[in-house]
């Protein structure tokens, strides 16, 4: 019989932890969500009382500071959340041995790379958010947990939450045409998918296969293919215009490349990644 584990997950009302929720239900592990009003990771003493009441065998990290630009003017923030947050978890998990799932990002890379990033290419975050996301990493790799998994993902989306697709939808109602930036090229990731992933992932994880894994959905594309093929998936008649990154100026640099190369957990933990394309064809937005 599969091992039960009792498995905790912050961040529960995040796009992430909606999905946890949702994939999780026939699942013999007992699964407790807390949301950010219920457990904030900045408050160390509340971490761990929670976190010694439920006992958790597995922390899921799905709470973290995800405004990319806002950071730049949050930084005292988004550290608190993505690097202190996750030092109290960590902590908590090194003191009690307790498994740590935690999500990272492809914005702790620069972007300037032609080939798919893997796990050991050297990070050189450009952001306040990349920098803080780093952070959380280097805390939980100094902490030397017995059984742990940072997972670097990208271009997260899913029917819960803020997210690219969601705001395509969203203008498509309302306008004729839509610019969207076409020289910025990555991977669109199932927020599903992911959550799907990591509780295969959970009972698989040992101390010798932990470690940094990057997850995404297979294949490659630009912000202007992704709206695409959102909109003829869907059957949606919009002009779509593409543009450059210089036309759509943000706060926050966005990489021009950050496809994650996603064989080396697929292999580990035996999981069937699906290309970008289908994943978003099943994906069903309210
Ligand atoms: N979204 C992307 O495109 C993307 C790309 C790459 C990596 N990631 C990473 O993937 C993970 C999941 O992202 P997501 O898209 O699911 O994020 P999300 O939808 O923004 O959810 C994050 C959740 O964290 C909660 N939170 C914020 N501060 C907290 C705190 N101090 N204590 C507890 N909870 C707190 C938020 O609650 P409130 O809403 O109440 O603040 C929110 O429910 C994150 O680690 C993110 O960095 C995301």
């Amino acid at each position: 019989m599969a091992k039960k584990f009792k498995i905790l997950v912050t961040g529960a009302n995040g796009q992430l932890g909606q999905c946890i929720q949702r994939v999780s239900g026939h699942l013999e592990h007992e699964l407790y969500y807390f949301s950010s009003s219920e457990l904030d990771i900045t408050n160390k003493s509340s971490v761990d009382e929670i976190c010694k009441k439920i006992n958790p065998d597995f922390i899921i990290n799905a709470a973290a500071y995800t405004q990319v630009d806002k950071a730049e003017d949050e930084e005292e923030r988004a550290f608190a959340v993505n690097h202190i947050g996750v030092r109290n978890l960590t902590d908590y998990c090194k003191q009690l041995n307790c498994g740590l799932i935690h999500i990272s990002t492809d914005y702790v890379f620069d972007g300037e790379k032609h080939s798919p990033y893997i796990e050991t290419d050297e990070v050189n975050p450009q952001t306040v958010y990349g920098r803080s996301k780093l952070a959380g990493e280097v805390e939980i790799l100094d902490a030397k947990l017995s059984k742990f998994a940072v997972l670097r993902t990208s271009w997260l989306y899913s029917a819960y939450g803020h997210n690219f697709p969601k705001t395509m939808l969203k203008f498509a109602n309302d306008r004729d045409s839509l610019k969207v930036v076409n020289d910025q090229h990555g991977s669109p990731t199932s927020a599903h998918d992911l959550a799907e992933a990591i509780l295969k992932m959970i009972p698989q994880l040992t101390s010798e296969n932990s470690g940094i894994y990057h997850f995404s959905n297979g294949g490659i594309t630009t912000w202007f293919g992704f709206a695409k093929a959102l909109f003829e998936q869907r059957g949606v008649e919009i002009e779509l215009i593409p543009v450059t990154s210089e036309e759509f100026p943000a706060k926050a640099k966005r990489p021009k490349y950050s496809k994650l190369e996603n064989v080396s957990v697929a292999e580990c933990f035996d999981l069937e990644i699906e290309n970008w394309q289908n994943a978003l064809d099943k994906t069903e937005f309210s």
